[in-house]
């Protein structure tokens, strides 16, 4: 990874794009640049607020004046109104239910509730289920004589994809159009609010996922079963529980939060250790250094690149003053490299203690599917790299997608390991 000055010359905050291609693949020195220069940047391209160093960062996520609830505003000042498009109206509805669009008092009644079904015993439990699927899967890849993998699309993407929709008990028959359904509404969350025609995409597929898991739902209300959108049905606590709607809307949350970010770790994860040989070796060497070097893909290159908030009060910050509804992104990749927290953040070094990262994000919205997130990577990314060289990446076809929020490859292909295991 590139650590080389963002510009030789002066840098120009106002010229910064997170989007531009050399951004896209390499964020770093440009979030470099930034946390130096201008920490509270204000982009005219986004009409909206970075921050970008760790103190900032942190101390905004645990702030409720950096709101949550910004599905509601764009929902009522752009589609409540005549002619409007009455399915992405829907489909906004639905992400309007999800508490992590929310601030208290709803947002505490639902994670609540949410917490008693999506328990750390019940991520244990799945372990043996997902070493299975891994194994799966990259059987079937390597079985073909191609000679290459492609990480993303063959292994992380179907297993973290597969393992939620298990988790939330959907039958393995529906499991491929599930897997449509949510690829097209991520442009909804994951594009932005600019509407460049996934918008279109996004509401039909919304409808056709909340319309099969309401069915799914209503079956699981008759017939409850041992799996998590059961688990959700009945998490009650004395005076509460989850209506029908929002049982819908939170498994399309769980399905859409558990899979794209987790890929992303996972292609991050095996991407960073052929990068590194050295760091590779000593995982080699030393099984037990698993946890470790997954907590330091996420503060390296962990997926949650910014997190949105939008200001519900005036804020002054290192001299510039944010106001009342505007949008602010908070980095999270940025923080992760700021060396006033972090020595030599460049670096990627397993054996560094990472655990103030902040990939998961901090305060009331931390990640409530970590715990499942870091046993994924722990299974996957040993088992892809059991089965490839070192230095084996096809550099020229890696592909980054180009967004926002999030960081991670569309593409990450790899030369196969000339024998299978066990014949080494
Ligand atoms: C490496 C993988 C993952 C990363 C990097 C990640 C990252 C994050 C981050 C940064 C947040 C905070 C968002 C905010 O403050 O606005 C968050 C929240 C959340 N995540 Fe994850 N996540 C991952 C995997 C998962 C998985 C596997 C699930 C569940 C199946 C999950 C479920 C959630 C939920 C429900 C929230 C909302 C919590 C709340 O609002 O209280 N995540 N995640």
């Amino acid at each position: 990874m590139s650590t080389a000055p963002f510009h030789a010359a002066p840098f120009d905050a106002d010229r910064a794009d997170l989007l531009s291609p050399e951004a896209v693949a390499d964020p770093y020195p440009l979030l470099a640049a930034l946390r130096e220069h201008d920490p509270v940047h204000w982009s005219p391209r986004y009409r909206s607020w970075f921050l970008t160093r760790y103190d900032d960062v942190d101390a905004a996520l645990r702030d409720v004046r950096f709101s949550s609830d910004r599905i509601a505003p764009y929902r009522r000042a752009k589609l409540d109104r005549p002619g409007a498009d009455a399915g992405l109206r829907y489909a906004f509805g639905v992400l309007e239910e999800w508490m992590v669009f929310k601030d208290p008092p709803d947002h505490t009644r639902l994670r609540k509730l949410l917490s008693r079904g999506f328990t750390p015993r019940a991520v244990a439990g799945i372990r043996p289920r997902v070493e299975q699927l891994a194994d799966e899967l990259l059987d079937a890849a390597t079985s073909s004589g191609a000679g290459t993998l492609d990480v993303v699309r063959d292994v992380a993407y179907p297993l973290t994809a597969s393992v939620i929709a298990e988790m939330l008990g959907v039958p393995r028959r529906d499991q491929d159009d599930f897997k449509v359904w949510s690829d097209r509404i991520t442009g909804l969350v994951f594009g932005g609010l600019a509407d460049d025609g996934r918008h279109a995409d996004g509401a039909s597929g919304m409808a056709e996922l909340t319309g099969y898991l309401a069915d799914l739902v209503a079956a699981h209300e008759r017939e409850p079963a041992d799996d998590l959108l059961s688990a959700l049905i009945s998490a009650r606590d004395e005076h509460d529980s989850l209506s029908h709607d929002e049982v819908v809307a939170t498994g399309v949350l769980l399905l859409f939060a558990g899979h794209e970010t987790t890929t992303n770790l996972i292609g991050s994860a095996v991407l960073a250790l052929l990068r590194h040989p050295g760091q590779r070796a000593l995982l080699d060497a030393d099984p037990q250094r698993w946890s470790a070097a997954v907590e330091e893909v996420l503060r390296y290159d962990g997926p949650a690149k910014t997190v949105a908030r939008v200001m519900a009060a005036d804020v002054e910050l290192r001299g510039r003053t944010l106001r009342r509804g505007d949008r602010v992104f908070l980095s999270p990749s940025a923080a992760n490299r700021d060396p006033a927290v972090f020595e030599d953040p460049d670096t990627f070094d397993i054996g560094r203690r990472a655990g103030r990262q902040l990939g998961f994000g901090v305060g009331l919205h931390y990640c409530l599917g970590a715990p499942l997130a870091r046993m994924e990577a722990a299974v996957a990314v040993p088992r892809v790299l059991a089965r490839v060289p070192a230095q084996t990446v096809d550099e020229d076809r890696l592909r980054w997608a180009p967004v926002l929020l999030s960081r991670g490859m569309e593409r990450l292909p790899v030369r196969l390991h000339p024998d299978p295991p066990g014949a080494r």
